[in-house]
């Protein structure tokens, strides 16, 4: 066993620091104050190699390992949840899921694109009535022989008003239950597709969350995902490792809120002397430390387990559910450490504090992940080291 980064991982997460430090600090306020949609810095990322890190090279891809990811994801997510949230759906549910699932004539036709961000992708699983209860899909997908029929509505879908390609999951045999649902590759430009308005959201504020119709949509039969009836598979498989992607940005946002409030307490003096030598603050931030340095090992063990190819399926579970409650608690107490700066906009904690909150909703509420791992806990398929 080692902690130990190799020199490779440490290159990618310098690069990603500097990146966020230096491009996507100066203007996050503003971007998440105006909802604007951060197009120069989605290209650069695109152009840095942020968007397509782990698909292999003969599609244009970083050929990366999950950990890579991660660990960009974190430094990333320390700065600007937006950008993060984008560069997760593209590279773990998008890119990953074609990848892994995909026949070699969609790889070829899509991933390019993709893993270079010159298209971004959507992965179109919640409905209106369909979130965490995402067996009970309603958009159906009809076969018509040589085509499929799309009909149905997607919401809260990330990179909606962006995204080039949507995978989209819809029922196709409602009598089979989630055995009758397929993944489909659809592409926005196609007749029937229709893009909701942009969600005014608490954080992430400049990422595009929309609302998708799809109104009798032609999908090619060669743009379903694997065999038929494959679709809800497909979607849990996904996002199993999708999860580790959102854990890394509840890491992310949990150490970015930490690194600001010890900055903050060693300059900030009250009573005499810097805020950190007074115990009510040297406390919080021992807290901090603690339960970061804890979701630091759970993340990085999920990443590793999948770079193994051992079953990470419980571990990516419990790695977001406990990221994401330090990120929730800890950028509360970071607003704390500030006081009346920490409730201004200029100290970034009370946005990193907002942005926290949607780590224990997405890709599965902190319900979800509990239903996860205790599944596997009495099937007793619970991953542990020997
Ligand atoms: N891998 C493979 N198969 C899996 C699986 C996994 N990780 N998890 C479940 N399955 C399979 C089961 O084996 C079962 O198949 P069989 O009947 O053949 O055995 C099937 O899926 C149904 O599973 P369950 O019986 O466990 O279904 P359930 O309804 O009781 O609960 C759930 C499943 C875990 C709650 C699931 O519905 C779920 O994960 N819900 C949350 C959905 C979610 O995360 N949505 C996020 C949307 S994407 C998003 O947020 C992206 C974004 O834009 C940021």
């Amino acid at each position: 066993m080692t902690f130990q980064l190799s020199e490779e991982h440490l290159a990618v997460q310098e690069a990603a620091r500097e990146f966020a430090q230096k491009e996507l600090k100066p203007g996050v306020i503003e971007r998440d104050a105006t909802m604007s949609y951060p197009y120069e810095q989605v290209r650069r990322m695109g152009e840095l190699g942020f968007l397509g890190m782990m698909v292999s090279p003969e599609y244009g891809g970083g050929g990366m390992d999950t950990l890579a990811y991660v660990l960009a994801m974190e430094e990333i997510s320390k700065v600007d949840n937006s950008c993060s949230v984008i560069m997760s759906v593209n590279n773990s549910l998008i890119c990953w899921g074609l990848e892994t699932y995909g026949s070699e004539e969609q790889k070829a036709k899509y991933l390019p694109k993709l893993a270079t961000g010159e298209w971004i992708g959507s992965f179109c699983l919640s409905e209106p009535e369909a979130g965490s209860d995402a067996t009970h899909q309603r958009t159906t997908a009809v076969d018509m022989g040589d085509h499929y029929l799309i009909n149905g509505t997607k919401n809260w879908i990330t990179n909606g008003g962006t995204s080039k390609v949507h995978l989209v999951m819809a029922q196709t045999y409602p009598e089979k239950g989630h055995h009758g649902i397929n993944a489909f590759i659809v592409e926005s430009s196609w007749d029937g597709v229709s893009i909701g308005a942009k969600e005014d959201k608490l954080g992430i504020r400049s990422s595009d969350t929309h609302t998708i119709m799809y109104t009798d949509v032609k999908v090619p039969k060669e743009n379903r995902i694997g065999g038929d009836g494959f679709g809800f598979k497909f979607a849990m498989k996904t996002l199993a490792g999708g999860r580790i992607g959102i854990a890394a940005q509840a890491l992310g946002i949990a150490g970015g809120a930490y690194e600001l409030s010890v900055d903050y307490a060693k300059q900030r003096e009250a009573f005499g002397k810097p805020i950190s030598e007074h115990q009510a603050i040297a406390f919080k931030l021992a807290n901090m430390a603690l339960d970061i340095e804890a979701a630091k090992l759970m993340v990085y063990r999920a990443a590793w387990l999948k770079d193994q190819g051992l079953d990470y399926n419980a571990a990516s579970a419990m790695a977001k559910l406990f990221a994401s409650e330090t990120a929730m608690k800890h950028t509360v107490e970071a607003v704390q450490v500030h006081g009346g700066y920490g409730f201004v906009k200029e100290y970034h904690v009370e946005r990193l504090m907002r942005d926290a909150k949607i780590t224990q909703i997405y890709e599965g509420t902190s319900e979800v992940q509990r239903i996860v791992i205790s599944r596997d806990v009495l099937k007793g398929s619970l991953y542990l080291p020997q």
